[in-house]
C-alpha cells in the first residue's frame, strides 16, 4: 500500500488552507523577498516546490545535502533539479570539516552522545545552512504544527528570530494534516521520496532516520535512541516551552514489528 493509498484524506477545511498558502507564497514571492525554500525532498517540501513552480514564484529552492542521504533522496534531488521551474540549489558541508570530524570521532559519533550528534548536524546542517540563507530576508519551510509537540505553535509567519538573524521564517503549511499534504500530492501527481512507501514519514540521513511501526508517532523514526526533547537538529531551535499537543499518530504497515530497532540496522555500510 502506498502513502497515497494510506494518507490522502483532505480535512475539511483543506480549500481555505491551500488559498491561505498560495496567498503566502505570493507574499513571500514580493513583500519577504530575497526569500528561499528550504527543502529536504520530504513529502511536505515536494509539496511546497510544487506549489512554487506552478504559481510561477520568484523563489529558488535550496537542499542541504549531508553526505548522509538516502539514495533515494539524492534520486529525488536529481528529478527535481531536472524538472523543477526555479532553480533548485545544492549546499554540502565543509570537506575539510567531515573529514576532522570523521577522523577524530568516527563515522558512527552520533550514537555515542547528544553532544557528538548535534556537533555532527553543525557540522553537515547548521554551517550549510548559514550560507544558504546568506543575504535572504525570508526562508520557507515545511515545518507543520502536527508533526510534534515541539512544533504545536509554529506560526504561518515566524518572526521570533528576526532580532537575531534579521530573517524571518515562513511556514506555509503550517496548519495542513497529514492527510492534506497526500491529498495534494495525490491531486497533482506530486513525484515524492519513495521510502515514504516504506514507513518513513520524516526523512532525515541514513544513520539517524528509521522507519515506524504502527501506533508510533511521526517523528519516532528520527534519532530515535534519544529522549524526545532532543529531537531537533539545530535547523529549527525549539523556542516554545508551552508544549500542548499530542505528536500525530501514524497508522503504519501491521506487518512492522513495534519496539525500537538497535541504530546498526540503519547505518550505511559502504
Ligand atoms: S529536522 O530539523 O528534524 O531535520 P525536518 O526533517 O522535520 O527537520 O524538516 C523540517 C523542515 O526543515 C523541512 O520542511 C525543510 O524546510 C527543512 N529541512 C530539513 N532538512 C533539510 C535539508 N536537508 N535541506 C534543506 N532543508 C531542510
Ligand atoms: Fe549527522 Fe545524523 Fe545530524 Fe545527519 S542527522 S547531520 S548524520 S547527526
Amino acid at each position: 500500500m502506498s502513502a497515497i493509498d494510506l494518507h490522502a484524506r483532505p480535512s475539511a477545511g483543506f480549500e481555505a488552507k491551500l488559498a491561505e498558502t498560495q496567498s503566502l507564497l505570493r507574499r513571500a514571492a514580493t513583500e519577504f523577498a530575497p526569500v528561499t525554500q528550504a527543502s529536504s525532498l520530504g513529502a511536505e517540501d515536494v509539496v511546497i516546490t510544487h506549489l512554487i513552480n506552478s504559481l510561477s514564484l520568484d523563489i529558488p529552492v535550496f537542499v542541504l545535502d549531508t553526505g548522509m542521504l538516502h539514495d533515494e533522496t539524492l534520486a529525488l534531488l536529481e528529478r527535481t533539479r531536472a524538472n523543477s521551474r526555479t532553480a533548485v540549489d545544492v549546499y554540502r558541508p565543509s570537506r575539510e570539516s567531515v573529514v576532522h570530524f570523521v577522523r577524530r570521532e568516527g563515522k558512527d559519533a552520533m550514537y555515542r552522545s547528544i553532544e557528538l550528534r548535534k556537533a555532527c548536524c553543525e557540522m553537515r546542517k547548521v554551517e550549510p545552512l548559514e550560507r544558504a540563507l546568506a543575504g535572504k530576508r525570508a526562508w520557507i519551510t515545511g515545518l507543520r504544527r502536527e508533526q510534534s509537540s515541539a512544533r504545536a505553535d509554529v506560526p504561518l509567519v515566524d518572526t521570533r528570530d528576526k532580532a537575531s538573524t534579521q530573517r524571518i521564517k515562513l511556514n506555509p503549511l503550517a496548519d495542513w494534516t497529514w492527510g492534506d499534504v497526500w491529498h495534494y500530492i495525490k491531486l497533482h501527481g506530486v513525484d515524492y521520496n519513495p521510502l515514504h512507501d516504506k514507513f518513513y514519514p520524516s526523512i532525515g540521513c541514513v544513520p539517524c532516520t528509521r522507519a515506524i511501526s504502527l501506533g508510533e508517532d511521526f517523528r519516532a523514526g528520527r534519532w530515535w535512541w534519544e529522549d524526545e526533547a532532543a529531537k531537533e537538529c539545530g535547523l529549527h531551535v525549539a523556542k516554545s516551552s508551552n508544549i500542548t499537543a499530542p505528536a500525530e499518530p501514524i497508522e503504519a504497515h501491521a506487518n512492522e514489528r513495534p519496539g525500537l530497532r538497535q541504530p546498526v540496522e540503519h547505518r550505511r555500510t559502504a
